[in-house]
């Protein structure tokens, strides 16, 4: 398959060929030599590896290093996808931060281009900064996990009709400011569409039904790697959590049958 760019992901959206572009997280280099070799489109090297990787309640903790680690070891593994990676929170809360620190994040870990949650004024400043030096940007609004406690909890966006509004018009910034692509995270369906189809960019769905024009998932929701049940909007393929858990099971009850024969017990 041949490695995903910006100039084809416009054309994806402008040929309007219904194929739903598929795009997983990955945070480690083992996972992504395995997605290197499948067909999927796009990395994200999110910050959701704070809740899934690190066992951060919140994506707040995760700091520039921490991206630029994880980053870089993906980036490794798979070098034929297109990557993007998450500028956690913190990093931008200014024009020079989010400028200095997209370049260093960038530079560093050979991604393919940045995410940034929000559509403020000084987000569309630091996307147009970052676009015009050569960063591709991808946008995100709706729930912004970063934002978590401003917000004041985890919730479908785009409800009512000014939060319907403010969507339509952040997507509609973030395109002017430059993004390539726009992440819509848990935002009512039929708002979701209707921006996907107002825009002349992507639009990456999670929890927004099934009509954007891509769909994100976490890789640990979609094989239940943890202990807690995934989102309701994800339907897992598999339950590694279990399955693997079963096969250390075995493993441990197998060897220790085995010492016993060797009367190489622990408990001698
Ligand atoms: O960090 C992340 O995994 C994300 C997705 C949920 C879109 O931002």
């Amino acid at each position: 398959m041949k490695k995903l760019d910006t100039r084809k992901l416009r054309a994806h959206k402008l040929s309007k060929t219904n194929k739903s572009l598929q795009m997983l997280t990955c945070y480690d280099y083992q996972t992504a030599t395995l997605l290197n070799e499948t067909e999927l489109d796009l990395i994200l090297v999110g910050d959701s590896l704070g809740n899934v990787v690190l066992g951060y309640e919140t994506t707040v903790e995760v700091t520039l290093n921490d991206m630029i680690t994880f980053a870089a070891a993906v980036k490794r593994g798979a070098p034929n996808k297109f990557i993007v990676a998450d500028l956690p929170f913190g990093t931008y809360s200014t024009f020079e931060d989010g400028v200095k620190n997209g370049i260093e994040l960038f530079q560093k870990t050979k991604a393919e281009s940045l995410k940034l949650e929000g559509a403020e004024d000084y987000h569309l400043e630091i996307i147009r900064r970052l676009t015009q030096s050569g960063i591709p940007v991808m946008g995100h609004i709706g729930l912004t996990p970063q934002s978590v406690h401003e917000l004041g909890g985890y919730y479908t966006h785009g409800k009512d009709e000014s939060s319907r509004n403010r969507l339509i018009n952040e997507a509609k910034r973030l395109e002017a400011a430059g993004a390539f692509a726009v992440v819509l995270e848990c935002v009512k369906e039929e708002v979701a569409t209707e921006i996907t189809n107002l825009l002349n960019i992507p639009t990456i769905g999670i929890g927004a039904g099934p009509l954007t024009d891509g769909q994100v998932l976490v890789i640990n929701d979609l094989l239940q790697m943890g202990a807690n049940k995934p989102p309701k909007f994800c339907q897992p393929i598999a339950n590694l959590f279990e399955l693997k858990k079963a096969l250390i099971e075995d493993y441990l009850s197998t060897n220790k049958e085995i010492h016993q024969q060797d009367g190489n017990s622990l408990h001698h």
